[in-house]
């Protein structure tokens, strides 16, 4: 990952390739916000910007020769929009602005960071987003693989697409560099950074690599050397012979057998004990519901919540927070095969209850039943689950906000922890008179209902194995993979969404009294 070190030196004589500058919009045109660049300069800029065509909004990355006075060849400019009220700019906005600037110095050794960073929560915001930013994935590649090799600045987007590796080094200019707070700050933020790019890399690996036996390794590898933390796994013997009949269903189409993969990090004190569920289906292909051919391929993706868990379950560890978590990975790969489960068969779910599936391609909420009952066996104060359940989401909220469901405080207790992490999620409904959509006429529950309300129908179906227990569930269908282009922090791929919101929500159950 890309290194950083916090740094007071003066911008104009920082080494760096490049110096990243923040630009906002006001109401007579463009200011220069970076406060750590002399006066003289900053006029200069302001007066330069309208020739430039910038005008200081979100999302606005340009690059220019950074002229005499500074010892780096090339400016990026990045924008924040228009302070809010209160004169600030919100935590998001220095996150997205960052990353929208490191995602365009893909293949450069280094650069430095004049984004506003005078208190611990900025410094942490425009870390965390130079982070996240700074990302590719380029493990398939065997060519323009040469980053910073005799690449400049300028080609520095080019090189994002064909595969040049992140910028190696940032320099994030504060006056607080020496503070403590402030170091904890860029410590925790290259935590979370490392935590959401490992689950994007899970995602964005071939499917013919990544199957359930092979992300159980990864699980592993990725505990490995990790304090408290602790991974059983149990394989397709042992989930049909415990009565794992959602995971053994699902999984048995496929020559690759399905796997639970428990994840527990045990500090010496918990606070409390949360059970966090994950979606791991490594391909879906609909199984003999089979899904049409057209973006078939983004399905490797189906695995998200799961990678999203192990991810987050591993970075609590690292940060040390006092709050017991369990992950439970619920991994299988949805083929169509002669032994393959079919509409109109009847399964029985760890714990008992039995499911009538009607459509195969509604696998995700059969593997999450076991992996639910599990959790809430093993006494957990909480269980929130986190899966790419429903096309329906994504016609509800489109691809960048999510959606979370459950009883009423967890669910809020969701969203809140959303909103500080800078995820976006909407809370939405479970309502009582659905219920009849998933009715079955032969078993307890049918696996699938109407079209409408289908993301309701997936919640309303994950209720039945939960009863009234603490619960949320997130549906990040749309938001875990970026079929388009890069946007703010967010690369195209993977996404890595869920960890920082399941994070933020272990951090609060950490601090609570
Ligand atoms: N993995 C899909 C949901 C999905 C679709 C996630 C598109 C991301 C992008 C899930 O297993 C699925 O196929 N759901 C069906 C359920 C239906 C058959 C009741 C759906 O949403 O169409
Ligand atoms: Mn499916
Ligand atoms: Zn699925």
């Amino acid at each position: 990952m890309t290194s950083v070190t916090l740094s007071s030196k003066n911008p104009t004589a920082v080494k760096a390739e490049v110096l990243v500058v923040a630009t906002a919009q006001t109401s007579d045109g463009v200011a220069v916000v970076s406060d750590q660049l002399p006066t003289d300069l900053l006029t200069e800029l302001e007066s330069l910007a309208p020739q430039l065509g910038v005008t200081g909004a979100r999302d606005e990355v340009r690059k220019i020769p950074a002229g005499p006075k500074l010892a780096v060849d090339v400016l990026v400019l990045t924008g924040l929009g228009e302070r809010a009220e209160d004169g600030t700019f919100a935590a998001e906005t220095l996150r997205r602005a960052a990353g929208a600037a490191t995602r365009e110095l893909a293949g450069l050794k280094s650069a430095a960071i004049a984004l506003p960073a005078s208190d611990d929560d900025e410094i942490t915001a425009v870390t965390e987003g130079a982070l996240l930013g700074a990302y590719a994935f380029n493990r398939y590649r065997t060519s323009g693989k040469d980053a910073g090799k005799d690449n400049t600045a300028k080609d520095g987007a080019k090189a994002a697409k064909n595969g040049k590796d992140p910028v190696a080094a940032l320099e994030i200019l504060t006056p607080l560099h020496k503070n403590a707070k402030a170091k904890v700050a860029a410590e925790r933020a290259e935590i979370v950074a490392a935590a959401v790019h490992a689950a994007r890399d899970l995602v964005n690996a071939a499917p013919n690599e990544l199957y359930p036996a092979t992300f159980a390794d990864a699980a592993k590898a990725a505990a490995k050397d990790v304090r408290h933390v602790k991974v059983t796994v149990l394989d397709d013997k042992q989930l049909a012979s415990g009565g794992y009949g959602g995971l053994t269903a699902v999984g048995q189409g496929s020559s690759r057998g399905p796997r639970l993969v428990k994840v527990a990090y045990t500090p010496a004190k918990p606070n409390g004990r949360v059970a966090l569920v994950g979606k791991g289906i490594t391909f879906d292909s609909g199984g003999i519901s089979i899904k049409p051919a057209a973006g078939m391929e983004a399905m490797k993706s189906d695995m998200a919540g799961a990678a999203a868990v192990l991810s987050t379950v591993v970075a609590a560890a690292r940060l040390n927070l006092p709050v017991a978590v369990t992950g439970y990975l619920c991994l299988a790969e949805n083929m169509p095969g002669g032994n393959a489960q079919r509409p109109a068969d009847v399964i029985t779910i760890y714990g008992g209850k039995t499911v009538e599936v009607l459509n195969t391609d509604a696998e995700g909420r059969i593997v999450m039943a076991d992996g639910l009952v599990s959790a809430i066996e093993d006494g957990h104060d909480v269980v929130l689950d986190i899966a790419t359940l429903t096309g329906a989401q994504m016609v509800a909220l489109g691809n960048r906000t999510s959606a979370v469901m459950g009883t009423d405080a967890v669910r809020d207790e969701v969203k809140a922890a959303a909103d500080t992490s800078g995820e976006l999620f909407w809370p939405m409904p479970l309502p009582e008179e659905l219920k009849s959509n998933i009715k079955s006429k032969v078993a307890d529950v049918a696996n699938s209902g109407p079209r409408w309300g289908g993301m309701l129908n997936a919640g309303l179906f994950l209720q039945t194995f939960v009863g009234d227990h603490p619960w949320a569930h997130l549906d990040i269908a749309g938001p875990a993979f970026n079929e388009g282009s890069g946007h703010g922090y967010t690369p195209g791929g993977g996404t890595g969404v869920g960890v920082r919101t399941l994070l933020s929500f272990l951090e609060g159950r950490a601090a609570a009294k």
